[in-house]
């Protein structure tokens, strides 16, 4: 499972189904590796195609890498029979052994910082938009942001709209969950004069450190 995660997922997804950016954009497209077509084959044909890729296809060899008749190799052809039968809590815990973009590394760096409430809430470089804590009233959350440079603060309303998307402490939630006095990291974008919340992530205990 962590081999798959961390060497796969990118073009196959985490469940197998091959919906990611860069499956999506190949050709031809990695198969749903849950439907039939690949469940069919035999696990000598899954070695192999693992082993040795798939000519003028995105898919690699991973023979070299593996050494032939690893181990390696026979654990994926497995894992990719458990594929169908992938558990929500499965798919979670490969979601923390994917491989990260320098990005998503950036983000979460300032989330932690954010959290342990070392860089004072303020607009981050991209400048749109921004991680921000808040106090919670019904639809919308007000937040106080400092400037970076000056510590100037300011009072900004951000507006949840029918799209906001909730996490509480990874996991998805939903408006209801949001507690006043919870830690929330808001990616909001600007919409006119308005912040709109595109994400909110909850962290139910107040410092408590984020679970990796
Ligand atoms: C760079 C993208 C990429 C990576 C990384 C990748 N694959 Fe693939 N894989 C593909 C594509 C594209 C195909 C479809 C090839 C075709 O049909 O011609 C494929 C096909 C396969 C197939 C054949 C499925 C079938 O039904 O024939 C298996 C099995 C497979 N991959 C397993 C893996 C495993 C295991 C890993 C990690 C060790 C992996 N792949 C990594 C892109 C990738």
């Amino acid at each position: 499972m962590e081999h798959f995660a961390d060497h796969c997922a990118m073009c196959h997804a985490n469940d197998g189904s091959g919906d990611t950016l860069l499956g999506k954009n190949m050709y031809p497209k990695p198969p749903d590796m849950r439907e039939t077509v690949t469940q069919r084959k035999t696990d000598g044909e899954l070695y192999y195609t693992i082993q040795n890729g798939v000519r003028l296809s995105g898919m690699p060899a991973f023979g070299e890498e593996h050494g032939t008749g690893d181990q390696d190799t026979w654990k994926l052809v497995l894992f990719i029979r458990h594929l169908p039968k992938l558990m929500p809590e499965e798919q979670k815990e490969m979601g923390r052994l994917n491989p990260k973009t320098a990005e998503e590394r950036e983000e979460e760096k300032e989330e932690e910082d954010f959290l342990r409430g070392d860089n004072p809430p303020g607009k981050d470089s991209k400048a749109q938009h921004s991680h921000c804590q808040g106090e919670i009233s019904d639809n919308s959350i007000t937040v106080e942001t400092t400037a970076k440079g000056t510590g100037e603060k300011t009072t900004t309303t951000v507006v949840i709209v029918a799209d906001t998307k909730f996490t509480k402490n990874d996991s998805p939630a939903t408006l209801k969950d949001l507690k006043v006095g919870d830690r929330v990291v808001i990616h909001a974008a600007k919409k006119g004069d308005q912040l709109e919340a595109h994400m909110v992530r909850i962290w139910a205990l107040k410092g408590a450190a984020r679970p990796h």
